[in-house]
């Protein structure tokens, strides 16, 4: 069966860094508060001249350029993002036309909160296993400095901005999935303003803004980052120790800790790069699995697991041999 492999991977911060003392300017919270219970010590965030559309062409631009690939050879292109920049056109197609992808490529936005990344990485596996791709554009671009309440602690000190990107070309290697839907939308979400429509008194008013339950939403992880990687691995005849690398969906370095516990493992084969950027919703994983990539740290024949949880509340595992 035709799956795909990862031939090239690219990332991109936004250039404004606010730190955790920055924060504590006006905010009642600290850096020992914020370091301790979550790990993170500074965050990315757009600014002026600054969008998802350029974060997210830049993070698409260097994974081509690592897979030596020109824009033109681009089948399908495949946006992660809670929100782009307009409601309409998509991300995807803004993205295409800055990139200067074909016009007949196939665009899609994918909204799959923080496991958007993945489950982008799972539709173009559709496509590569119907045969009509040879190279799919995956990227994520997520701004939650749009979607956080600034003025409460328990919230904006979590996120942050960030993309990342791969561009997959069609390989034999083993690829596989496991997904889950818990359907619950009681403990993380976020509502859509309201509208005038003068048929219906729909009206949020000004509350676009991230809603979270923290505490409901770490029992959730803990488990189903477990129950994810464990029914994974099992369809795979896989032993955890088998596996080179877990890169998790970085939202919590305690909940990071917490796996790497419960599957027993050396804490070196689940890297993490929260204490720079925060939780990006969809854009942890991707930006990892790049910065990891440049470290050199896949080899071919590499086995590697990625795992996200969030906003559904959904979980979803990837095995992907390098
Ligand atoms: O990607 C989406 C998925 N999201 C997640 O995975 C988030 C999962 N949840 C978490 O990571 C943690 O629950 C949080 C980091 C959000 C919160 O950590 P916690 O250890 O569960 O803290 P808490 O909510 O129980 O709050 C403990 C205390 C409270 O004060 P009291 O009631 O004990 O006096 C909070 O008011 O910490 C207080 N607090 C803060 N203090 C200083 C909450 N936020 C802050 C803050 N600075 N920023």
């Amino acid at each position: 069966m035709t799956h795909f492999r990862i031939a090239g991977t690219g990332s991109c911060l936004p250039e404004k860094i606010i730190t955790n003392n920055d924060l504590s300017e006006f905010l009642d919270t600290s850096d020992e508060w914020i370091k301790t219970r979550t790990g993170i010590e500074r965050r990315h965030v757009l600014s002026d001249g600054e969008s998802l559309l350029s974060i997210g062409k830049e993070a698409c631009l260097r994974a081509l350029k690592m897979a030596d690939c020109d824009p033109a050879e681009v089948d399908m292109l495949i946006c992660c993002t809670l929100m782009g920049d307009f409601i309409s056109p998509s991300l995807s197609c803004m993205l295409s036309g800055a990139l200067g992808l074909r016009q007949d490529c196939f665009t899609i936005d994918q909204n799959m909160g923080c496991c958007g990344f993945i489950c982008g990485l799972r539709t173009a596996d559709a496509f590569f296993m119907s045969g009509s791709v040879k190279k799919v554009l995956v990227v994520s671009s997520e701004a939650m400095s749009r979607l956080v309440d600034w003025t409460d602690r328990s919230n904006c000190v979590l996120f942050g901005d960030a993309a990342g990107a791969v561009l997959l070309e069609a390989a034999d290697n083993a690829v596989d999935f496991d997904f889950n839907l818990a359907e619950s939308h009681e403990h993380l979400h976020v509502k859509r303003a309201g509208d005038n429509c003068p048929y219906n008194s729909y009206n949020y008013g000004n509350e676009q803004i991230i809603h979270m339950n923290g505490q409901e939403v770490y029992k959730f992880a803990v488990i189903a980052i477990v129950d994810r990687i464990k029914s994974l691995l099992n369809k795979n005849n896989l032993s955890p120790d088998e596996i080179d690398t877990y890169l998790l969906h970085q939202a919590n370095l305690r909940i990071i800790n917490s796996s790497i516990q419960k599957f027993g493992q050396n804490p070196s084969k689940f890297p993490h790069t929260i204490e720079e950027t925060g939780n990006t919703s969809s854009s942890t994983c991707a930006y990892l699995l790049d910065i990891q990539n440049r470290a050199g740290r896949f080899r071919r024949g590499d086995k590697v697991v990625l795992c996200a949880f969030g906003a559904g509340l959904a979980s979803i595992a990837a095995y992907i041999e390098w």
